[in-house]
């Protein structure tokens, strides 16, 4: 922000502070959420219930202010001295000793050591468009590139959104570029990830040329090699443009809803539960989903791997659109449903955010589909063809707030998904 930004780093902080320090009135779906939290969170700390409870122990109300005190005091610190603030001055502090007192590992010398890197995006083209997405230590550009690739040579402007062979085709992608994300990827500080290699045209040929055109590959025979055998959400995307065309894609995450359940004392700051993303079981990976390949596994030092996607796509070096979503692994499939339903089938922005989506992660084998939208006959050939799809009428997946900048008239267009409740504003 202080590198790229156009306004002055307090002036973007100020309205955080403000919300924190007077509140903001509780909407049903919050007011509801923090009701539930004594049951979710048994491990909870004092400090997070005292900060997500009433004094009284009374329900929350739609309608009721919530405000964060402490939450603005630390805003006003990085307000003033920046990240310095968080990493080395009073907000570690509060880390620090919060963490000694609950068992936890994290010092004051860790949070000092940290630093955040500003990384080269991964790159990729789809249909003439260039892609701009999230690289290592995050799985999304790298995989959203490679499906694209692979669905590019299977001209999806033919063929019909919601036919049997059109979802055929796109979770046979997902399946195989998944596996690859699962074999291959996790922090390049530590490892060497074959982005080049992945994000090819030619690699996307070889992954053509082993999809069966009619039938489901299971994934148990894709991933023989590396099977085994015998995951609450807190993610948060938005799109930004500015008058003059500088285009922001943010996705930031505390994994699951809540995080780990711990605000540090004295900070009003939520810790996260991010080791989640790393794999747990060294050498264990089963047809649950659960993956232990090499790359990700918990080393010092390591960052996680995520698959967080914010994408900016550009045409002809202007910015065409921007996207991204929550949704842990689901994220990089959501991401691919928007851009293809743009790109590929012509959709205008808002039906493109708005069109029922599919997830297929590899593992488990199971497709999710949301299905209202989706004529029930190409899902029954959907199964014919061998795919196992995972039912459930609440499925909804992620939250893709996008923006699409018309070329030909240079209107911006913001697309808030239906999903949830965000907005598309311009000021
Ligand atoms: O970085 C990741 O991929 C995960 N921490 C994201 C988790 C997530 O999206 C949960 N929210 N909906």
């Amino acid at each position: 922000m202080e590198k790229y930004g156009s306004l002055e780093w307090k002036e973007v902080i100020t309205p955080a502070i403000e919300l924190a320090e007077k509140g903001f009135k509780l909407n049903k779906r919050r007011a509801d959420s923090f009701n539930r939290l004594k049951k979710r969170f048994e491990r909870g700390t004092e400090e997070f219930f005292r900060i997500f409870s009433k004094p009284d122990g009374s329900q929350f109300k739609e309608g009721d202010i919530f405000i964060q005190k402490d939450l603005a005091g630390s805003l006003r610190m990085i307000a003033e001295d920046g990240s310095q603030a968080f990493y080395k001055g009073q907000i570690a502090e509060f880390i620090a000793q919060d963490m000694k007192k609950h068992g936890g590992l994290v010092t004051k010398e860790d949070l000092g050591k940290y630093q955040a890197f500003v990384r080269k995006p991964v790159t990729g083209t789809y249909q003439g468009y260039h892609i701009i997405s999230m690289p290592p230590p995050s799985s999304g550009g790298t995989i959203l590139i490679e499906m694209l690739n692979i669905l590019e040579g299977f001209d999806l402007g033919q063929r019909q959104r919601y036919a049997p062979e059109t979802l055929h085709l796109i979770a046979e992608t997902m399946k195989f570029a998944y596996l690859d994300r699962a074999q291959y990827m996790g922090d390049s500080d530590f490892s060497e990830i074959p982005v080049e290699l992945l994000t090819s045209k030619s690699h996307a040929e070889d992954i053509r040329g082993k999809i069966d055109l009619i039938k489901a590959t299971p994934s148990t025979i894709m991933g023989e090699e590396i099977l085994t055998i015998e995951k609450a959400k807190e993610t948060t995307h938005f799109s930004v443009i500015d008058n003059e065309g500088v285009a922001v894609a943010t996705t930031y995450t505390l994994n699951g809803g809540y995080g780990s359940g711990v605000v540090a004392e004295g900070t009003g700051i939520l810790l996260n539960n991010e080791m989640d993303d790393f794999n747990m079981k060294p050498g264990y990976t089963d047809d649950k989903g659960l993956i232990g390949t090499r790359p990700n596994l918990i080393e010092p030092h390591k960052r996680m791997l995520s698959s967080m996607t914010p994408t900016i796509i550009t045409k002809d070096g202007q910015v065409y659109m921007i996207t991204g979503s929550p949704g842990g692994r689901t994220i990089i499939n959501t991401v691919l449903n928007v851009v293809i339903n743009v790109i590929g089938f012509k959709m205008p922005i808002q039906d493109a955010v708005n069109a029922p989506r599919m997830n297929h992660e590899w593992m488990p084998d199971s497709l999710r589909l949301e299905r209202e939208g989706i004529p029930e006959e190409s899902i029954e050939s959907l199964i014919a063809m061998g795919h196992k799809i995972r039912e459930s009428s609440r499925w909804r997946q992620g939250d893709a707030h996008s923006i699409l900048i018309d070329p030909k008239t240079g209107l911006y267009y913001g697309a808030a998904d239906k999903r949830s409740r965000g907005s598309a504003i311009g000021y």
